[in-house]
Order: C-alpha cells, then sequence, then structure tokens
C-alpha cells in the first residue's frame, strides 16, 4: 500500500495547483440547486478532456463520471455535491462569487474540485486500480428533495460496493478530518399545519373560534413531544420556522399556517413523531370547535455510517494526514445531508474535511456569507478518497 499511496500522491501532488484554481472558478460561478448548469458543462469539459467517461442525464445537471478497467468488476463510488445557497457572498477574495445572491457558503466548490481532481489523479495512474470507480456529481443536495434520489433513480448506485464522501469542516483545522460510526447525522422532514377557527370581532371573541388561541396551545403541545414523550436518550428536535395569520388586530382570525421541521436519529422515533403531532393538534382543534389540515413530508433519511467502512476512512486518513488527526467526532448533530440516501442502498461512509485555517480566515461557520475553505484541505481530501478507490473490494 505504502507504495501505491506514493504513487497516487505523486500524482495528486502534479494536479494541485490546477485543483486549486478550478475550485476557486467554482467558487466564483455557484448555482442554485437544480440550476448547476454552468458547473455541469465545466466539469464535463475537464473530464472529457482527460479521457474520462461521462454520462449526462435529461433531467437535472448532475453527471456521472465513470472508470472501468474491468466490466465485470464491481464499483467504489465517491460523490460530490455542486450546489450552492441563496446567500449574499461578504467576503473580499479574488474569486467571489460573480452570480449576485449565490454563494458557495457550504463548501459544494471544495467537494466538486476534490472529486475531479480524485478522477484525474486516479485516471492517471488507472493500472493500478483493483475496481471500476464512479463520480458521482450530484445536484441539489441543499434542497428537502434531495439531488440524491435522481442520481440513484437513474443507476448511480447500480454494481457498487462502497461509496463515499466528504464534508468540508471549519470546525477542525486543516490537517485533520473528522469521523463517526453509526449515526452521523439526523433524518430531515418538514411539516405544515392549518388551524382553522371562524372570524368575529374582536369583541365576541364567543362568537368566534380564535385559530391564534388554537395555535398558541398547539405550539405548546408540539414543544411537549420530546420532553415528556420520546425517550430522552434518541435525540429528536421538533422545530416551528414560520407562522402567519390573522388579517386585523380587531378580528378573531380564522385562519393560521405553521410551518416547521422535525430532525432525528431514529428510524422508530421517526416513524412515531408524526402520528404523535396529529394527536396533538387534533385534540386541541377539537375541545376548541376548530378544524386542521396537517401535512408531514418525510425528507432525507438519517446519514447511518458503515462502521467497517468508518474504518477504511481511518486508515486512509492516517496515511495521510497521521492517526492522531483522526477525530472522532463522537455525538452525532442534528443538521440533514442528502448521502444519506445513498447509505440506505449501500455501504459507505462520510466524514469531515477540516478546512480551518485562521490566518486565511477560513474558520467561519457553514451558510455564513463570509465562509470559505483552505485550498490546502484540497490536496489532503484527494489522497483520503483515492486511497479508499484503491482498496481492495
Ligand atoms: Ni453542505
Amino acid at each position: 500500500m505504502k507504495a501505491l499511496s506514493s504513487i497516487l500522491f505523486h500524482a495528486i501532488h502534479g494536479i494541485e495547483k490546477r485543483i486549486i484554481t478550478i475550485r476557486q472558478d467554482l467558487h466564483a460561478h455557484p448555482e442554485l440547486s437544480g440550476g448547476e448548469e454552468r458547473t455541469k458543462y465545466f466539469l464535463k469539459g475537464i473530464l472529457e478532456a482527460e479521457g474520462i467517461e461521462v454520462h449526462e442525464s435529461d433531467h437535472h445537471f448532475g453527471l456521472i463520471a465513470q472508470i472501468i478497467i474491468d466490466p465485470d468488476k464491481p464499483f467504489i463510488a465517491l460523490r460530490a455535491d455542486m450546489d450552492a445557497l441563496p446567500i449574499t457572498e461578504l467576503n473580499s477574495l479574488p474569486y467571489i462569487s460573480r452570480n449576485e445572491g449565490i454563494m458557495h457558503a457550504c463548501g459544494h466548490d471544495a467537494h466538486t474540485a476534490i472529486v475531479l481532481g480524485t478522477a484525474i489523479a486516479l485516471n492517471q495512474i488507472k493500472n493500478h486500480l483493483k475496481n471500476n470507480i464512479r463520480f458521482i456529481f450530484q445536484p441539489s443536495e441543499e434542497i428537502l428533495e434531495g439531488g440524491s434520489s435522481q442520481m440513484i433513480e437513474e443507476g448511480a448506485l447500480e454494481n457498487v460496493k462502497a461509496i463515499f464522501g466528504l464534508h468540508a469542516y471549519p470546525y477542525l483545522p486543516t490537517g485533520q478530518i473528522g469521523y463517526k460510526k453509526g449515526v452521523m447525522l439526523a433524518s430531515t422532514d418538514m411539516f405544515e399545519i392549518e388551524i382553522f377557527g371562524r372570524s368575529s370581532h374582536a369583541a365576541r371573541p364567543h362568537e368566534g373560534v380564535d385559530a391564534i388561541l388554537v395555535t398558541a396551545m398547539a405550539v405548546n403541545s408540539l414543544n411537549h413531544i420530546v420532553s415528556r414523550q420520546i425517550d430522552p436518550l434518541h435525540p429528536a428536535v421538533i422545530s416551528l420556522g414560520t407562522i402567519e395569520g390573522g388579517r386585523a388586530a380587531n378580528v378573531i382570525c380564522d385562519h393560521v399556517k405553521l410551518q416547521g421541521t422535525v430532525r432525528t436519529v431514529n428510524h422508530d422515533v421517526r416513524r412515531r413523531i408524526p402520528e404523535m403531532m396529529e394527536v396533538s393538534i387534533a385534540g386541541i382543534c377539537k375541545s376548541m370547535h376548530a378544524d386542521y389540515q396537517f401535512h408531514y413530508n418525510f425528507g432525507i433519511p438519517e446519514l447511518l455510517n458503515d462502521d467497517a467502512m468508518v474504518e477504511q476512512v481511518i486508515e486512509a486518513s492516517s496515511t495521510v494526514i497521521g492517526k492522531e488527526n483522526c477525530i472522532d467526532l463522537i455525538d452525532p448533530v442534528m443538521g440533514g445531508e442528502d448521502f444519506g440516501r445513498y447509505l440506505e442502498t449501500v455501504p459507505g461512509a462520510f466524514f469531515r474535511l477540516g478546512t480551518c485555517n485562521k490566518a486565511k480566515e477560513t474558520c467561519i461557520a457553514q451558510h455564513n456569507s463570509r465562509f470559505n475553505v483552505d485550498d490546502d484541505a484540497l490536496s489532503i481530501g484527494m489522497k483520503i478518497l483515492g486511497l479508499l478507490a484503491l482498496k481492495e473490494i
């Protein structure tokens, strides 16, 4: 493995500068979920010029690239997400976003550049590959529908035996990675509640049904579900993000709409929460003579890493940065990531790539208008993914 790793690292050192330029170009041209058109054609051009097989879709701007050494062999898949966020960039960088109101504030520019660089490097040392390698460039990670389901429906996981992905992580310094066995990130669901009352003069509340008061009671009771109906050892979050209702200060409100999100790290808890919510809302509405509508949208599953695959990530990372720089993140976080959908079908692992470098001001949280990644982390990401792809499966 030692000799093979130095062959890989040599190839990566040869393209590192170019990949940094590509990352910065992607950063300057961010595109929203579902609109990754320039990103797609930019990648396609580079991959094809390298002689790497590329497949496009008629339905979205995602791409599949492949290196096939033997059609009978299985694939190892590496995945990158391509989309940016509706945020106005406030960095002062030579490669600041040129698309107003859109920004790579989650590091997907880095993920795309890393997986692209890994593809180029592996293609250069193709005769050392033991498996076929598939590179999944996925659109629309930032939206609930998630581009991963489109990629999977179109066959991205066909004949795949293992899948790996990474995410830039400003909470660890460049030169470290974070791993987590088992559940790493939460399931992400959305819901919408409408409460229907009956309007009347605000001075004659007994003649109406006050949708605002019913909503207040419903909000209260929803906040009791996690604290009183779910095992405290199973983390869950029910958060309301929007509330709209009422027309005038002197009219009893007849309609309120609420929207929110549910996060869990446990299948069973996730399955039970919508019912608990509806029972609670229905009971309150009945007691107050109000009506309701409840829509629950199951979004992204929890991200469940395969323990053996996490061991492979640790082993590969140890070769690149030393075991002491592989950090056990211990606790899951309640954020979501649609990589979880791939892991429902195929064993694999997702890990965090440290990108914090104080001197370069890259320690700012994701989704912040001053977020950026340290380009020195790109070659670390390429080396780790490259080593994982070179493993015999
Ligand atoms: Ni992200």
